[in-house]
């Protein structure tokens, strides 16, 4: 990866030998060199520097691969370790833990697989959740998010745990391995009736939930299944209380407060 005058880059806290993930900021003209997955956390597309003029959509990813990226807030570019690399190591790294240890007795079942890495603050966004989620045409309610991101391992064969309650807006992205995000009707995997399969550079497209009452996100029954040993990337949106953006304001301009 190659910075440009502008761009502020840094690897994220969970970077490791065996994937390599850093945060770049205010890139500009940014080179991308070797191949790399790609993640725009942000909700305007960034345009790659190659003709036909094409996109990374908003809060998508791709495999890039020694090419240029024209403008972007922020990018996040993951390399995973070379293939043949056993990469169940990773849970050994610094900061990573068993889903179980992190949620307390009794919160999470010990004998499924679940680790993940610690979590990085990327930065500050502001959007209508309602417009993000497709809820409605035009963006007319800018809220203020956290965006954090982590990973998460599991080995081959490994149910997640189908879950339904979040109170941010999580996205995912394949990073190594073969997996899938499933929808189910009911916390029972017989329920199933949608099954996303990803692989390394793909991101699930719009996010699974819906806006609810006060900042609230309604989820399907979902969980994440690995067909081989994987790491996925979690970006998580989490709603910033109108009281603390007063506090904290963030620097941003919020095209919706000259009308107000
Ligand atoms: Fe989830």
């Amino acid at each position: 990866m190659s910075a440009t005058p502008s761009a502020v880059e840094r690897p994220l806290n969970f970077s490791s030998p065996y994937l390599r993930a850093h945060l770049v900021r205010d890139a500009v003209d940014y080179t991308v060199e070797g191949r790399t997955i790609v993640v725009n956390p942000g909700v305007t597309p960034v345009t790659i520097a190659e003709e036909p003029r094409k996109t990374i959509p908003p809060l998508s990813s791709t495999v890039l691969a020694d090419t240029r990226i024209e403008k972007a807030d922020a990018l996040l570019l993951l390399r995973s370790a070379p293939d043949g690399t056993d990469i169940t190591g990773i849970t050994a790294e610094p900061g990573w833990s068993h889903l179980a240890d992190l949620l307390g007795p009794g919160e999470f079942p010990r004998e499924t697989a679940l680790h993940r890495s610690p979590q990085d603050d990327i930065n500050t966004v502001l959007f209508d959740p309602a417009h993000v989620l497709g809820e409605r045409e035009n963006a007319t309610d800018l809220r203020e998010f956290n965006v954090r991101a982590n990973l998460w391992f599991s080995p081959a064969g490994t149910d997640c745990a189908v879950h339904n309650s979040h109170d941010f807006i999580e996205v995912h992205t394949q990073v190594h391995g073969l997996g899938r995000m499933q929808r189910f009707r009911d916390r029972d995997h017989a329920s199933l009736y949608q099954d996303v399969l990803m692989s390394p550079g793909y991101t699930t497209p719009d996010p699974f939930c819906a806006t609810g009452p006060q900042c609230t996100y309604h989820y399907p029954w979902h969980q994440y299944r690995a067909d081989t040993d994987c790491i996925w990337l979690a970006i998580e949106y989490h709603p910033v209380p109108r009281a603390l953006r007063t506090l904290h304001p963030v620097t941003t301009p919020n095209p919706l407060e000259n009308h107000s």
